[in-house]
């Protein structure tokens, strides 16, 4: 049996009025959701993973940063910003608040999905992870908030359909999106630490604890992957592991490629900022995942340049052009799909 969580979040200008601003009029604010296997995830086998997961559990009901995201610190001071980098600092606030609240409505799905099987120690800990994404939502918020512009997270409308994914396939690609974030976000603030004229709001005054909420995420799905051990053994565990982390590794790039601009503003190269998120995420997934790409050859990192480039040739492109463009493309992606992996010491169940 399954859930659907969907929706599309309200976001109106100053005026109260949805007229919003041409970079806000994207398709940005329309997040997917996922549905999965809950009546298989409540049978999980916590005692397989028993220790780690009370450590897990101890962590998360610590909750490190419940000061950390002061409710009070004024977010309104944006540097002398022109308006087209104003435009491209909002679009990241509205990619990103509506990003962290797509992760607080599938955890608290599961939570409450844990909950009414009967799995009260599970519906707690997703509670926890549910809590921190809600309050980055909510930071985030204030931040459009105070550029004028509101989010109306709760009120959903619009409703799109939930995409069906296996539980495999949830936990694999959560895992890989936590720690994918927290690399991102620890990456920017050393940038920023190094380069404090670049730190154009103060938002970003906040990333450093904000991103172990997002590491401490990663290691509570790597604890719950490691509770079911068949999605990690064998051919299956080889090829769930190559397809995402292909899939998100691809996604971050033509995402970066195209986004180009916002860290442009932070004065950060996006072809490097992609490459290092890259090679630092696949590293940190040797604990959880079977395989990893085996990057030595520099093989897979190179190919990303081709990549982005037959990427934009194909959106350029019209008429016969473009069927040919999309080939090129695909072969590419499909090449890179296929490059060498290695095995890692992660599966000790
Ligand atoms: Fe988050
Ligand atoms: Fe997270």
């Amino acid at each position: 049996m399954t859930a659907t969580v969907s929706g599309t979040p309200k976001v109106s200008n100053q005026s109260g009025n949805n007229e919003l601003p041409p970079h806000l009029n994207e398709n940005l604010l329309s997040p997917r959701f996922y549905t999965t296997e809950f009546e298989k995830a409540a049978k999980t086998d916590l005692d397989i993973a028993r220790e780690d997961f009370e450590a897990m559990f101890k962590e998360m009901e610590a909750d490190y940063n419940l000061k950390h995201f002061d409710r009070k610190a004024s977010l309104d001071r944006l540097q002398e910003l022109s308006p087209s980098d104003k435009a491209i600092y909002e679009s990241y606030l509205v990619r990103s608040v509506v990003s962290e609240f797509s992760g607080f409505l599938l955890f608290k799905e599961i939570s409450n999905r844990f909950k009414k099987a009967g799995r009260k120690e599970l519906g707690q800990f997703f509670q926890f992870l549910a809590r921190d994404e809600a309050r980055h939502a909510g930071f985030l918020g204030r931040a459009l908030k105070s550029e004028g512009i509101n989010v109306d997270l709760p009120n959903l409308g619009n409703k799109r359909a939930a995409q069906f994914f296996p539980l495999s396939w949830v936990l694999y690609s959560l895992y890989l999106s936590e720690k994918i974030g927290y690399w991102r976000y620890i990456l920017i603030n050393r940038h920023l630490k190094d380069n404090p004229d670049k730190a154009c709001a103060p938002l970003f005054d906040f990333f450093e604890p904000w991103c172990q909420d997002e590491n401490r995420h990663g290691d509570c799905i790597n604890m719950m992957m490691r509770c079911w051990p068949g999605m990690t053994k064998g051919i299956r565990g080889k090829l769930l592991s190559r397809f995402f982390l292909w899939s998100v590794f691809l996604t971050h790039t033509l995402t970066v490629c195209e986004r180009g601009d916002f860290y442009q503003l932070l004065g950060i190269d996006p072809v490097l900022f992609d490459e290092e998120v890259i090679i630092q995420t696949n590293n940190t997934t040797r604990n959880a995942f079977p395989w990893v790409y085996k990057f030595e050859d520099g093989k897979f990192l190179e190919m990303r340049i081709q990549i982005v480039d037959s990427f934009r040739k194909w959106r350029k492109s019209s008429g016969l052009a473009k069927p040919l463009a999309l080939t090129k493309f695909v072969s590419l992606i499909l090449r890179q799909l296929a490059l060498p992996m290695e095995q890692t010491n992660a599966v000790r169940y």
